[in-house]
Formats: structure tokens, C-alpha cells, sequence
């Protein structure tokens, strides 16, 4: 029988999680510059988490088991709504705003395809109790903060706001359920599908007009002024529109303005209210958004009190995408420092004892641990990316001595054994 991994799933081996961990370190970094505090929730939840508004599509995709006691669980496919529940249980009264941050794998049962998993990585945040729009242009700096540490280039960061639609919708009688179909036909991209809907609805043909045109238009500032011509008989979506006005003219003051605006973005889950977000690579093909958010009522939904909330989440894996495609990831293929070897068997527990010294005084080291021989001790310490090798020989130990080998430059001296540790941590430190 051939063991082989769950479809849309993958291992990881040293290197890449050499660069994932790097990118991850970078933007935690970011985002604890920002003033984010780092949270972990479970990997499964209450199934009816997820159930409550995620989202038609999300519900769709939701890996749901009964656990023995016959409760219906369910891998979370994303972490806003687990936040939004750690927060009514545990934060409620905490001062606000509530900045957190985490890390952690999401499941959804999709068609694996390149970009696309059953099992991936968000890193994501929810500012809990700020006000619109100073925590979304404050949350949306970061987002482009993050990327200019990763240097990642051709980026995109899409701003909307769905009141904007939802306030001609709401004033042509169209419920908040039916508004729901429609953005996820508008997320999907399927003009068509919407323009039978809208038909089905009975919207008015100036307003399905002015609908199926808005979803079209993206620009950058100089937009609002023509989009405010066109919807001046809505006063709920001209309300949202001038909410989105008000966020631009913060994001300059964040020291952020590459951004385009585009009225078609909806998201696929069925809690954001206001401004919208997202972030495409465009080299990614299909699955360019990298990133998606805005903010969001899923804490009112879950019978807390009105608090506004507003957040993101990378897709960590397609991040890593970007990086590969863009060359910008920093290939290390340094396993250890330092690799310790016994130059004959009867000097092994010598060996054994200069590597805990070395590992003590925290420089990361390697022993020999099958009784190589010299020769392949050098190739192999050379392929774990070793910067020195420490020869541990009866003649020299008897001076109290070892051999110390660069392996960048191959030369080789004798050192005495008291001070390997302090002439390695210099030379370390200079390399
Ligand atoms: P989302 O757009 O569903 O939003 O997911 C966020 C990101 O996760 C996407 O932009 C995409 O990069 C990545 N992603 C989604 N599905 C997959 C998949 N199957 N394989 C690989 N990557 C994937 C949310 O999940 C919201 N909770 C974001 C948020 C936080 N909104 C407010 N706060």
C-alpha cells in the first residue's frame, strides 16, 4: 500500500519552512510594530460557527465531523468568526480597541488546484472596538507595510465599500439575504448570474443600471466625485460613499495612496458591512488575491453588543507564491554553525562534550553521530552548511588542543580547547 497525503494538503521540508518562517517572522514583526498582540484559537470549532454567516460558499467547503460525544464540529476554514467568539467569552470588558493577531491553518474542501488548498496558512489580524475609518486605513497601511518589508513588488490593494451597493439594494426593497445572493454572484464575477437576479428582483431599471455599472468601476480618487453624481438618490449609498471618501483622505496621512478603488469588490463572506479590501499579485494567475478584509458585524450576529470590528488575513501560502514567482526569497540552505567530529571512535565522548559546550553557549551545532570517516565528515558537515568544523584528534586533545576548520576558506589550526567557544562566537559574528 502507497501512504500518500489527503488531496490538497502538503509537506513541508527543511528549506521552505527555512522561508516560511522567515516571512512569517517578518510580518509578526510588523504587525507587533503596529501594536498587535499574537492570539491562538482551536483548529476545530462548534460547527454552527462557521454556519451562522459565513457565507453560501464557506458553508459549502466546511470539513464538518461528529466528534464521539456526537457533537457536530468543524475545522475552521477561516478565524475571524473563532476571534469574534474568543472575544465575546473572554474580552468583552477588556479597553479597546482590541488589536490581536495570529497565525494558523485554515480548511476548506475546494478543488485543490496552484494556489488553492484543503489545508493553508492565514496571518491575519481583528482590531475589535476602533472607529471607522481610522482603524481600516490604519489596518490597511500595515497590509502594504508588510509587503514593502517582504519587498514584494506588483501588488494591488483594492478598496470598496459594500454599503454602497447594499444602500441602493436596501432602498429597492431588496432583503439583507437576497443582498447576500447578489454579492456572491459579484464575488464569483458572474455579471450574468446577476443580471438575472436583479431581473427576478424587480429593481428599478435606473437602479439596476446604475448597479451593474458601479460593480465595473475602479479608479483612484477622482472616482468618488463621478460615482457621487451617479447615486446622489441614495442617501444610504451615498452615506457609504462618502465613508470611503473619508478613509482616502486618511490613507495619505498613513503615507499610503497607491491604492485603486473598485466598486465590484464584494468578498465572499457574508459579514463585512463597510469598506472592503483586497490584495492582488497579478502573476498568480487565478488565485492572485493574496488577501482579503474589511470590517465587519459578526460580533452583533453572535448576540454581543454593536462593536465595530474590522481585520484581514494573508494567504500566507500564496504570499510565499508571490515571493518564489518575484525571486525575492532569500534562499538558506544553513542547517548549522558549527559541526563537532571525532577523528577516531575512542575520541566520540570528547566530541559529545565540546558540542553540549558549544550548543550551551548557543552557537547551533552538529556532532557526528555515525561514525563517519574524515573525509565524509567534511562533505557532509559541508552540506548541512556548516561554517566550521571542530576535529576532535587523541594527539592534539593531549595538548589540550583541537582543530578548527573554516570551511569557506578550508584553512585549518589548531586552537586551544579553552577557547574554542570564545574564537567561535567572534568569528560567527563577523561572518
Ligand atoms: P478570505 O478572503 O476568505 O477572508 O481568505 C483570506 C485569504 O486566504 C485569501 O485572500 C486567500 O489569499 C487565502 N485563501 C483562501 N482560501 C484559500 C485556499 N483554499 N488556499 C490557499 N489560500 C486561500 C477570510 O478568511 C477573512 N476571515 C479575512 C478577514 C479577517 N476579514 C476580516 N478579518
Amino acid at each position: 500500500m502507497e501512504l500518500q497525503k489527503p488531496r490538497g494538503t502538503r509537506d513541508f521540508l527543511f528549506e521552505e519552512m527555512k522561508e516560511r518562517k522567515l516571512v512569517e517572522n517578518t510580518m509578526r514583526k510588523v504587525f507587533e510594530t503596529y501594536g498587535y498582540q499574537e492570539i491562538k484559537t482551536p483548529i476545530f470549532e462548534d460547527l454552527s460557527l462557521f454556519t451562522l454567516k459565513s457565507g453560501e460558499g464557506i458553508i459549502e467547503e466546511i470539513y464538518h465531523f461528529q466528534d464521539k460525544g456526537g457533537r457536530d464540529l468543524a475545522l475552521r476554514p477561516e478565524l475571524t468568526a473563532p476571534v469574534a467568539r474568543l472575544y465575546l467569552n473572554q474580552l468583552q470588558k477588556a479597553p479597546k480597541p482590541i488589536k490581536m493577531y495570529y497565525f494558523g491553518s485554515c480548511f476548506r474542501y475546494e478543488r485543490p488546484q496552484a494556489g488553492r488548498f484543503r489545508q493553508f496558512w492565514q496571518l491575519g489580524c481583528e482590531l475589535i472596538g476602533g472607529k471607522s475609518p481610522d482603524c481600516e486605513a490604519e489596518i490597511i497601511a500595515m497590509a502594504a507595510n508588510c509587503l514593502e518589508e517582504l519587498k514584494l513588488e506588483d501588488y494591488n490593494i483594492h478598496l470598496g465599500n459594500l454599503g454602497i451597493l447594499r444602500g441602493i439594494l436596501s432602498q429597492n426593497g431588496v432583503s439583507s439575504d437576497q443582498q447576500d445572493q447578489i454579492m456572491a454572484l459579484i464575488d464569483k464575477g458572474d455579471v450574468e448570474g446577476l443580471e438575472i437576479l436583479l431581473e427576478e428582483l424587480q429593481l428599478s431599471p435606473e437602479s439596476r443600471e446604475i448597479l451593474l455599472k458601479l460593480v465595473g468601476m475602479q479608479g483612484h480618487y477622482e472616482l468618488i466625485a463621478q460615482v457621487k453624481e451617479m447615486i446622489n438618490d441614495y442617501p444610504d449609498a451615498l452615506a457609504s460613499l462618502e465613508e470611503l471618501e473619508e478613509l482616502l483622505i486618511m490613507l495619505e496621512a498613513f503615507g499610503f495612496t497607491a491604492y485603486t478603488v473598485d466598486l465590484g469588490i464584494a468578498r465572499g463572506l457574508d459579514y463585512y458591512t463597510g469598506t472592503v479590501f483586497e490584495i492582488y499579485v497579478e502573476g498568480l494567475g487565478a488565485q492572485k488575491q493574496i488577501s482579503g478584509g474589511g470590517t465587519y458585524n459578526l460580533i452583533e450576529i453572535f448576540g454581543g453588543e454593536k462593536v465595530e470590528s474590522t481585520g484581514f488575513a494573508f494567504g500566507f501560502d500564496r504570499v510565499m507564491e508571490a515571493l518564489k514567482i518575484q525571486e525575492n526569497i532569500k534562499s538558506n540552505k544553513k542547517n548549522v554553525e558549527v559541526f563537532v567530529a571525532p577523528i577516531s571512535t575512542d575520541m566520540k565522548l570528547n566530541a559529545f562534550k565540546i558540542a553540549q559546550d558549544l550548543r550551551k553557549n548557543s552557537i547551533s551545532t552538529d556532532v557526528e553521530l555515525v561514525g563517519r570517516k574524515l573525509k565524509k565528515v567534511l562533505s557532509f558537515a559541508d552540506n548541512l552548511g556548516a561554517n566550521f568544523v571542530v576535529l576532535v584528534g587523541a594527539r592534539e586533545l593531549e595538548e589540550d588542543k583541537v582543530t578548527l576548520k573554516d570551511m569557506e576558506s578550508g584553512d585549518q589550526e589548531q586552537v586551544p580547547i579553552e577557547t574554542v567557544v570564545e574564537i567561535l562566537q567572534s568569528r560567527l559574528k563577523d561572518l
